[in-house]
């Protein structure tokens, strides 16, 4: 078998096979095929598409690339969840917790950010000494007396993906709908869960920009769930504004703790109870979704959730005090309020501006082994549909460094529209 007959192949519009499917996967795994020639798949894929097969079979070779973790001798239905990314998404910060007090075991395996802003694992280490490298011993051990574990995916998981996403990133083919799903996928088959909730999201803020290819993504992402016997379901949300009021780091984890204290906008609450909806009904803890919703809410007033975040950081050698603080974590500590210039409603606060603003205050990373800074970030105050006076306070954005507030402001304020 030879790269350039695939190439040649998926260039004039033809599916390839399982075996010229499993050659590539492997050739890219081990180093064997080069990165130009990579590439030149990966771009033939993205004008000519791929069938569902295909896209299943990449998926399947791909999560086989590496090891793949067997979570049968924990108890109970294991649940996953995944968000295809969006700008102030801390869903998993809150439903983890949640999920552990309402009695669903959560086995997270979770990623860094690139782009934007943090993933799960950067937003979780703004909280000082704690950790995401579990060993998987201890991994396992957290989520048996505990209820959840958060830890950072081990290389080791579906180590093609990381290559091809690495490529991707650099050749301007991340936006197709086969190679979005089967990289997501194949680390979700990889993490070894029973069932598996996707939120997928839509929007200026996401990569799918309208809801009908959110349902496309999400309906092949099931559909190859499904085909490897997982219990699947997905929520579609709106990504054109952020989700929340917070973006960055620590502040997406001290909205996450006043969403565990009962304190959150209500748009983030959506998202989180719907997902956790699905993952209290796909893990046999209630049997259908209106009566998850009362047995979330009840877990948040009485306070369980939040003290499973709070014990859940002490084991991953965290410093809980600062949920006793009004302040919270520190943010900052260089900061400004960005005003509104005149009167109006507000009809638009972009997602990818927002998201953009806090990546050029230091909350995220363009290249992989940038460092993040932890309280840089965007307190969203004006949602749309809010009235705003001339003056009124838009935003407030932070960062530990003045120069980097300075170049940021004029981002923010361009991301909001008032009419
Ligand atoms: N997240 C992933 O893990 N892979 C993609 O291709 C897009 C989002």
């Amino acid at each position: 078998m030879r790269m350039f007959d695939i190439i040649d192949k998926k260039r004039h519009g033809l599916a390839l096979t399982e075996e010229e499917i499993a050659y590539f996967v492997k050739g890219v795994t081990c180093g064997e095929i080069p990165d130009y020639q990579t590439s030149a798949l990966l771009m033939a894929i993205c004008f000519k598409g791929m069938t569902e097969q295909e896209t299943a079979e990449l998926t399947l070779a791909m999560a086989g690339s590496g090891e793949e973790m067997d979570l049968s001798h924990l108890r109970g239905i294991k649940v996953d969840k995944h968000s295809t990314g969006g700008i102030g998404d801390k869903t998993t910060l809150i439903l983890g917790p949640l999920m552990a007090a309402c009695h669903l075991p959560v086995v997270k395996m979770s990623g860094r950010g690139l782009g934007l802003t943090g993933g799960t694992i950067d937003k979780l280490e703004a909280i000082p000494g704690l950790s995401c490298a579990l060993s998987m011993e201890d991994f396992f051990r957290q989520v048996e007396e505990l209820g959840v574990a958060v830890a950072s995916q081990t290389a080791s998981l579906a180590p093609c993906d990381k290559k091809l996403y690495a490529l991707r990133d650099t050749t301007a083919t991340v936006d197709c709908i086969p190679l979005i799903a089967s990289s997501i996928m194949s680390k979700k088959l990889a993490s070894g869960s029973d069932a598996i909730i996707l939120d997928v999201k839509y929007g200026s803020g996401a990569f799918m920009k309208t809801k009908e290819e959110a349902e496309e993504l999400a309906e092949i992402m099931v559909s190859i769930g499904e085909h490897c016997g997982r219990r699947m379901d997905y929520v579609i949300s709106d990504m054109d504004q952020p989700l929340g009021q917070a973006v960055g780091n620590a502040i997406e984890v001290n909205e996450a703790v006043l969403a565990l204290k009962g304190e959150a906008p209500e748009d983030l609450m959506d998202v989180v109870y719907q997902l956790g909806a699905k993952m209290l009904v796909a893990g046999e803890i209630v049997k259908t979704e209106k009566e998850a919703y009362p047995l979330m809410k009840e877990h948040i007033q009485d306070g369980s959730a939040l003290a499973k975040f709070r014990e859940m950081i002490k084991r991953q050698g965290g410093d809980p005090s600062f949920m006793d603080t009004k302040e919270l974590l520190p943010l900052g500590p260089f900061s400004e309020e960005i005003c509104a210039e005149q009167a109006g409603i507000v009809t638009k606060v972009c997602a990818d501006g927002i998201g953009h603003t806090a990546l050029v205050l230091g909350a995220g990373r363009e290249t992989k082994d940038e460092a993040i800074d932890p309280g840089s970030g965007v307190f969203v105050c004006k949602k749309v549909g809010d009235p705003v006076q001339k003056g009124d306070v838009l935003a407030r954005i932070y960062s530990g460094s003045r120069e980097l507030v300075e170049s940021a402001k004029k981002e923010c304020y361009q991301a909001f529209v008032i009419e």
